[in-house]
């Protein structure tokens, strides 16, 4: 064999292997879309009434994961910031929308019921006595208090719940508007619905951003989640702020939490409070 013999056969060879290697990469590249192909249009389609349709479905189509069911009153949890001494008085505002055995929730106090409260009615929220904050608290004791029923709330109440909504003692909800306007809002995200005050100046000293508590505030129940693993933080940098709402909106601001407006939630201020 002459060496010019030896060198077309070198290359014939290596034509072959490359022809080779094509066929091989089409064929693997047509099977594997075959069976894609069969994972999509088959499995899906097989497994679309069982338990497994929901994970394969959001692997291919993110956005198809089946609806839960929609919200109602036992999904809202409330938390109501009171105190012995104004219940009296307020006590009318809350029974006004309060609901027993429907609505759930507590009212919260400074201290326990005196026996001309006894027994408690079924008409009131139950009560629950405030924990000890005295090792936060220097100046803003009631605040911190009422900042600090997010988390006595939540340990109360954590199963089944979409929404915490806080409110004070003299906020009158219409709890059939609550229930709608919160079953429109998608509960598994994190979630800060309510309103800015309707004095402006109010707005100006605390944030036209911020929701304001004496309407009502709704957090969804990721959000609470996450603010009550850092509640301690958050009083440590917030605690000598003028009002809980102010410590909660400076709160999630540091989560990256933007307020959701809400129309239909009303605060009116006083102007003049905040400069007397
Ligand atoms: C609210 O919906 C849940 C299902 O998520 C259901 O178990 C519950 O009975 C409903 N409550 C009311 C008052 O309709
Ligand atoms: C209503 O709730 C109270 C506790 O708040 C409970 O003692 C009572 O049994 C409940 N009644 C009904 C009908 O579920």
């Amino acid at each position: 064999m002459s060496s010019k013999n030896g060198i077309k056969l070198i290359k014939t060879q290596q034509n072959l292997q490359h022809l080779a290697q094509g066929k091989l990469w089409k064929f693997v590249a047509i099977s594997g879309f075959l069976l894609f192909l069969f994972y999509i249009l088959f499995l899906n389609h097989f497994f679309k009434h069982s338990s497994h349709h929901l994970a394969l479905s959001k692997l291919i189509w993110p956005a198809n994961s089946s609806p839960s069911p929609p919200t109602n009153i036992s999904h809202i949890v409330f938390g109501i910031a009171g105190s012995l001494k104004g219940w009296q008085v307020r006590k009318p505002y809350i029974e006004s929308w309060w609901q027993k055995n429907v609505t759930r929730g507590y009212l919260f106090l400074d201290i326990p019921p005196t026996k001309e409260f006894l027994p408690w009615p079924l008409s009131s929220p139950p009560f629950r006595v405030s924990e000890d904050i005295s090792h936060y608290a220097k100046n803003m004791k009631f605040q911190i208090r009422v900042f600090h029923m997010i988390l006595e709330v939540f340990r109360e109440e954590n199963k089944d719940v979409r929404w915490y909504v806080m409110t004070d003692d003299d906020t009158v909800l219409f709890v059939d508007n609550l229930v709608n306007m919160l079953a429109k809002y998608d509960h598994a995200q994190n979630l800060y619905i309510g309103t800015n005050s309707e004095c402006i100046t109010s707005n100006y000293v605390a944030s036209f951003g911020m929701a304001f508590g004496g309407a009502g505030i709704a957090l969804s129940y990721p959000l609470v989640k996450q603010l009550v693993g850092k509640l301690d933080e958050c009083l440590e940098r917030y605690q000598n702020l003028f009002a809980s709402d102010f410590m909660l909106y400076s709160c999630l601001t540091d989560f990256g939490v933007a307020l959701t407006p809400q129309k239909g939630f009303h605060q009116v201020n006083r102007a003049h409070l905040y400069f007397e």
